[in-house]
């Protein structure tokens, strides 16, 4: 589904009337929104209307996909497992319009909050193509430079990287305006060998991005909603912008929940089937926000036998190689109740025994406590299940007998 018929289904979608500025104005409200969706119909310096927290809990996504919450760890798994072939199709609704200029300035481009280096796209899915390896899709935070340039941010040795580093300049794209089933895609390594572009997305902005020009990139808010310094990253040279007839802008605010949400939730299923590949039962994994969705675990299981727990740790890590504290949990604990968890912590955990720590080894690029060069940083893990035999007192919460409040409460 597009983004734009996703936008359509959605029944409390806020509708802002009144002409709001694409500097600071458009950030402010969706943040001041927190994780209710909203659309600005009329953007002061762009002729295009402007959409955010369209993704930002995984009830959103999960009501996209037409399942249930806790039904989007297999979903995602069956989708990594059996990955299909797009249907190609003439005349894709993202290319009605070819503007014949390429004046960003035109483009409803966000500048987010009044520190940062300039406008950026943050929800902008980029597809990039290597002749031997095909094609990969993923997100790259770009700050515009120029009425035709932005600088990209390139976390290294990963897929784009890789390509890049090889063959030094590579024709590229950004596309903005994308249903969940491409954002979700764009997060979990998704990897086609056929060049292709979401016929469906709102605008696609073409070009060329090259290692022999770069640019100071920055600053720009991170993940952790911390502020990231400003680095020297590779230029990408806009050559053609292409667009839906009255597209949509896709807002997202860097380091809120829908940032969060596409960051964290495809690692679930990787982490989920490392822990039953190791042999434990894994019954679900949260990667939680307030471990910023990237550097705190979750992790629910059915134990069996003393070592599950610590096994767990280990497997979970395998899943997730960015994740910095893992916690584990019995099958009777709520993970998204942080009461409960902490519950579970203070009632079942000891340190001498429970606690997992790792050798120090790189960690996670956003980390602001990892060493700043090298980003070696120490993870370690909670094994916060109960003992199968207890010697003392018992592990369960004693129940409390039911009345239903409407017979003695008026
Ligand atoms: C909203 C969002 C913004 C992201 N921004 C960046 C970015 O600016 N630079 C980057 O290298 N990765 C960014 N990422 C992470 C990449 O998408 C991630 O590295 C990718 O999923 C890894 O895929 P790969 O291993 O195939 O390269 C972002 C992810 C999300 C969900």
């Amino acid at each position: 589904m597009s983004f734009r018929s996703h936008l359509e289904k959605i029944k409390d979608l806020k509708i802002v009337k009144k002409p709001v500025s694409k500097k600071l104005e458009a950030s402010a409200i969706i943040n001041e929104l927190v994780d209710k969706p909203v659309k600005f119909e009329k953007v002061k310096e762009s002729e295009f209307s402007v959409a955010g927290n369209i993704f930002p809990t995984k009830q959103s996504i999960a009501d996209y996909f037409g399942c249930k919450v806790n039904e989007l760890i297999p979903t995602i798994t069956k989708a990594i497992e059996n990955p299909t072939k797009p249907t190609m199709i003439e005349n894709a609704p993202c290319q009605e319009v070819e503007l014949d200029e390429t004046d960003l300035d035109k483009i409803p481009i966000l500048f987010h909050c009044k520190n940062d280096g300039g406008n950026y796209i943050s929800s902008g899915v980029i597809i990039a193509k290597h002749p031997k390896l095909g094609q990969n899709l993923d997100f790259h935070r770009s700050m515009q430079i120029a009425k035709n340039k932005f600088v990209i941010r390139i976390v290294k040795k990963r897929n784009f990287d890789c390509f890049l580093q090889e063959l030094k300049t590579m024709p590229m794209a950004i596309c903005v305006g994308n249903g969940a089933n491409v954002l979700v895609a764009a997060a979990t390594k998704a990897k086609t060998f056929d060049a292709i572009i979401p016929a469906n997305c709102e605008f696609v902005f073409e070009g060329t991005i090259s290692l022999e020009e770069m640019a100071d990139e920055g600053p720009f808010i991170d993940l952790t909603e911390t502020q990231d310094i400003v680095r020297k990253e590779p230029v990408f040279t806009v050559t053609k912008i292409t667009h839906r007839k009255d597209a949509i802008w896709q807002a997202l605010l860097p380091g809120k929940f829908e940032h969060k949400v596409l960051m964290g939730m495809p690692r679930e299923p990787t982490m989920f089937k490392k822990v039953n590949e190791a042999g434990i039962k894994c019954i679900d994994v949260n990667v939680n926000s307030g471990g910023c969705s990237w550097l705190h675990a979750r992790i629910k299981i059915d134990k069996k036998t003393e070592e599950d727990g610590k096994k767990a740790i280990e497997a979970g890590f395998e899943g997730h190689k960015s994740c910095k504290h893992i916690f584990v949990y019995d099958k009777d604990i709520d993970i998204y109740n942080d009461q409960e968890c902490e519950w579970a912590m203070a009632t079942r955990f000891q340190a001498d025994r429970d606690f997992v720590m790792k050798d120090k080894e790189k960690g996670s690029s956003l980390d602001p406590s990892a060493e700043a060069e090298t980003k070696m940083t120490t993870k370690c893990g909670f094994d916060c299940t109960a003992p199968l035999k207890t010697k003392g007192k018992s592990f369960g919460k004693a129940p409390f007998p039911k009345a239903d409040l409407k017979d003695y409460l008026e």
